[in-house]
């Protein structure tokens, strides 16, 4: 991810500062500010200076920071029990797998596993998938983001160059619809949607439907682009499935509990898969929580076969009272009805600047996620900068230095700018935030 800050307020900082291991960065030469504290959808630096986080961190926070009743539940629970085996039954896990019953996109009913985050979730999901299909092989969308573990980094698509680590035997990648810059040369969403279910089905075909346990996609994709599927596409993914026995896990690590105006993603789409990853929005990142939903019928498969996966943290009490709290929250407050609010000021917001900006090529999302894509040219769509190495960031670092200077955090990756605030932001805030877009897309054509 492009998420390296080169500021300079911090140049004499104590060495300790530099012992931590920056995630996705080049150490040396790094300068960010020293976050210390953070309150709604502001964080601070050790000087005062605030920060408002137009993507909630790593589309991580959608309560914003300090909710009330998140951190008293998390210190009540503090006190009473932080952590138990997972081989015992516990009070409160069984109260969130209540609760998530409650926002189940299966009439069946689900069952809950626990990871601490979405990376270990996803390994976990092709786990289930392999022990109840008993096949081996996985496929995943080379347009992907799933983590940075050795499975999820073996699931993702992007940034395959990075990796000095040959690919996991048995994961194999597929090409997935992109109505912008379509892989399958054409403009015709129905036409994307035909010839990206025609290649899925010839790789199925080359692979052997029989080997494949899961295909696991982002039913949107996240930081690879904000992309999403045109009309009919998850629907016939879910069709190919079905008649070939494969599992289909959609990653809502990014987009469930939400963000994209329903409980999950699935559910805003109408198409139902049979995991579910799960992490981020689930605490609101109070606590280090993830999981795999599993739906009742593919879940009592283990009723009379071993559920070979598990970890010391698996159901940490402490990280799952906080993802009660953030759900009884959402739900009490209405927060994934006003994502559908905030999803109508993005969109107005963002098209106007698409007006105002030649550099903004196209604007897309839902929810409270939205990806704007920067073009060098809108004609012929040329992106600001490549997605592979030899494309460079220097811009794109240039773009999000500016946008701290403005007092505005956010993220991306190469030429797509990730806008996904806390649900909690006021219409003032926003308009905030997409003011500060707007200095910094002038300051960037300037330089262009
Ligand atoms: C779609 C998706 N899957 C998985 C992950 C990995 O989650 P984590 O960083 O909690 O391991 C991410 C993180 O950005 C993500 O966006």
């Amino acid at each position: 991810m492009d998420l390296q800050i080169h500021g300079q307020a911090n140049a004499r900082l104590p060495a300790a500062y530099r012992q931590v291991l920056v995630s996705w960065s080049v150490q040396g030469g790094l300068n960010p500010p020293v976050i210390t504290r953070a309150r709604g959808c502001h964080f601070f630096d050790q000087d005062g200076k605030s920060y408002l986080d137009m993507t909630s961190g790593y589309v991580a926070v959608p309560l914003g920071h300090g909710h009330p009743k998140v951190v008293k539940a998390i210190q009540q629970q503090a006190e009473k029990l932080c952590w138990v085996a997972s081989s015992y039954f516990n009070d409160v896990r069984a109260e969130y797998a209540e609760l998530l019953n409650r926002i189940s996109p299966w009439p069946e009913g689900l069952r809950v596993h626990f990871a601490s985050g979405g990376g270990e979730a996803n390994d976990d999901a092709l786990k289930i998938a392999r022990l109840v299909t008993r096949r081996s092989k996985v496929l995943t969308a080379y347009r992907s983001y799933h983590g940075s573990t050795i499975g999820g980094s073996a699931m993702t698509g992007v940034d395959r160059w990075r990796d000095p680590m040959p690919n996991l035997p048995g994961m194999v990648k597929f090409f997935t619809p992109y109505p912008y810059r379509s892989p399958f040369f054409t403009t015709d969403a129905a036409e994307e949607t035909r010839r990206a279910l025609q290649h899925l089905e010839q790789v199925l075909s080359h692979e052997g439907a029989h080997n494949v346990a899961a295909i696991v996609l982002e039913p949107m994709t996240g930081s690879s682009g904000m992309v999403i599927y045109p009309d009919g596409y998850l629907q016939g993914v879910r069709a190919l499935c079905d008649r070939h026995g494969i599992l289909l896990v959609f990653d809502e690590v990014m987009t469930g509990f939400g963000r994209t105006g329903a409980a999950f993603a699935a559910t805003r789409l109408g198409v139902l898969p049979d995991l579910m990853s799960f992490a981020k929005g689930a605490s609101s990142s109070y606590t280090p929580l993830g999981g795999v939903l599993v739906r009742e019928s593919v879940a009592s498969h283990f009723d009379t076969e071993l559920f070979d996966v598990g970890h010391t943290h698996a159901g940490h009490v402490l990280a799952v009272a906080g993802g009660i709290a953030a759900l009884k929250v959402y739900l009490e407050e209405g927060l994934f009805e006003r994502t559908l609010e905030i999803e109508g000021w993005l969109r107005e917001g963002l098209l106007a600047l698409q007006r105002a900006h030649p550099v903004v090529g196209d604007v897309r999302g839902m929810g409270a996620h939205f990806g704007i894509e920067l073009v060098k040219d809108r004609q012929t769509r040329e992106p600001l900068v490549q997605w592979h190495h030899a494309g460079g960031s220097g811009p794109m670092k240039a773009f999000y230095g500016e946008l701290m200077r403005r007092g505005v955090h956010a993220y991306g990756r190469y030429n797509v700018v990730m806008v996904s605030p806390p649900f909690v932001i006021t219409r003032a805030e926003l308009a905030e935030g997409l003011d500060a877009f707007d200095g910094a897309l002038t300051a960037l054509e300037k330089t262009l």
